[in-house]
């Protein structure tokens, strides 16, 4: 009945920790569609390397459903490397230090009982072919995540995941990995779910943005209508905050108030405790979820069109 490539319905995912239950996604609804770029952007710990790590299948759901090119993900199939990549914030997170770069892109097409050749996914994602041989520690940050991305990329699959992929590469270095995302997806046609705090390179690679708060996608919509007209006062929160935005990684100081405690059992809205427009409906009701045309979103008392 769809044409999505992924379908993340209500998913939910509990953390059972010291105190109390963490909601780290709950009823998280996400579509990504053949060739799209989906961001997902929130402040840290409002679960998007968990949602990142669901459609991977190493994290089990409480409830909800993620199917991807029609299949549902459950467990750990191996044959899901065929159907999604992961491109990691820190790429020794996917790359051996003790193996040449060059057997670490191979490695899924390996696992996979198919041949391949590192010096041509080393060509795909625009690193000298002699670097094969090199280990991670002899490459620069920039250098490493490109094998990382190579490796990624290596069985082909029609969705790759990028959590931060630039987050610890200097500014000049940025702009090159985005562009060559940008390329790899216009030559072989890939979705990806881009993970991000940095607005900027959102609105650069992605088509459409999911906005998180507090394991809830709070908005969701085409990119330029998140970024130049949100409902959301999250959403706005977010982009007026946006020049320093980088930096809420690390700043004590959020947007607008703190985030509540992820371990809090909530009634009502999860921004109403930092919300500028908050009324008793707020604190006390879920907000339904409005649909408008080609976007969505939770909210009692959402921003009025300029
Ligand atoms: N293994 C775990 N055990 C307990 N709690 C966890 C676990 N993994 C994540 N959490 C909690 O789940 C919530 C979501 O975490 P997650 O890492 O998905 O956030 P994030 O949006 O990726 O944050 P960041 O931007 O900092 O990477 C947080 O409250 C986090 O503390
Ligand atoms: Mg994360």
């Amino acid at each position: 009945m769809t044409s999505d490539l992924l379908q993340v319905s209500d998913a939910q995912v509990e953390f059972h920790v010291a105190g109390g239950v963490v909601r780290a996604l709950d009823g998280v609804s996400i579509r990504v569609t053949p060739g799209e770029t989906v961001a997902v952007v929130g402040e840290s710990g409002c679960g998007k390397t968990t949602l990142a790590r669901a459609v991977l299948g190493l994290q089990p759901l409480s409830n909800g459903k993620i199917t991807l090119t029609g299949e549902e993900v459950r467990g750990t199939p191996r044959r899901l490397a065929e159907r999604v990549g992961m491109v990691w914030q820190d790429p020794y997170a996917s790359l051996n230090p003790k193996w040449r770069v060059g057997r670490s892109v191979l490695e899924p097409l390996y696992l996979s009982g198919r041949k391949g050749s590192p010096e041509k996914i080393f060509e795909e994602v625009g690193l000298d072919p002699r670097f094969v041989d090199r280990y991670p520690h002899q490459l620069s940050g920039g250098q490493r995540q490109r094998v990382a991305i190579g490796r990624a990329l290596a069985l082909k699959p029609p969705l790759v995941i990028c959590d931060e992929p630039t987050a610890a590469l200097d500014l000049s270095i940025r702009a090159q990995i985005l562009n060559l995302l940008k390329d790899i997806q216009k030559s072989n046609g890939c979705s990806f779910l881009y993970i991000s705090h940095d607005l900027t390179t959102v609105r650069f690679l992605a088509d459409r943005v999911a906005v998180m708060y507090l394991g809830r996608v709070v908005e969701e919509g085409p990119t330029e209508q998140i970024f130049t007209d949100p409902r959301h006062p999250y959403t706005a929160a977010l982009l007026e905050s946006a020049p320093s935005l980088e930096k809420l990684m690390h700043l004590p100081e959020p947007p607008v108030g703190e985030v509540p405690d992820p371990k809090t059992r909530f009634i009502g809205c999860r921004f109403a405790g930092r919300c500028p427009n908050a009324a008793d409906q707020c604190i006390g009701e879920d907000p339904p979820r409005t649909v408008e045309a080609d976007r969505s979103y939770f909210c009692h008392l959402p921003v009025k069109t300029s």
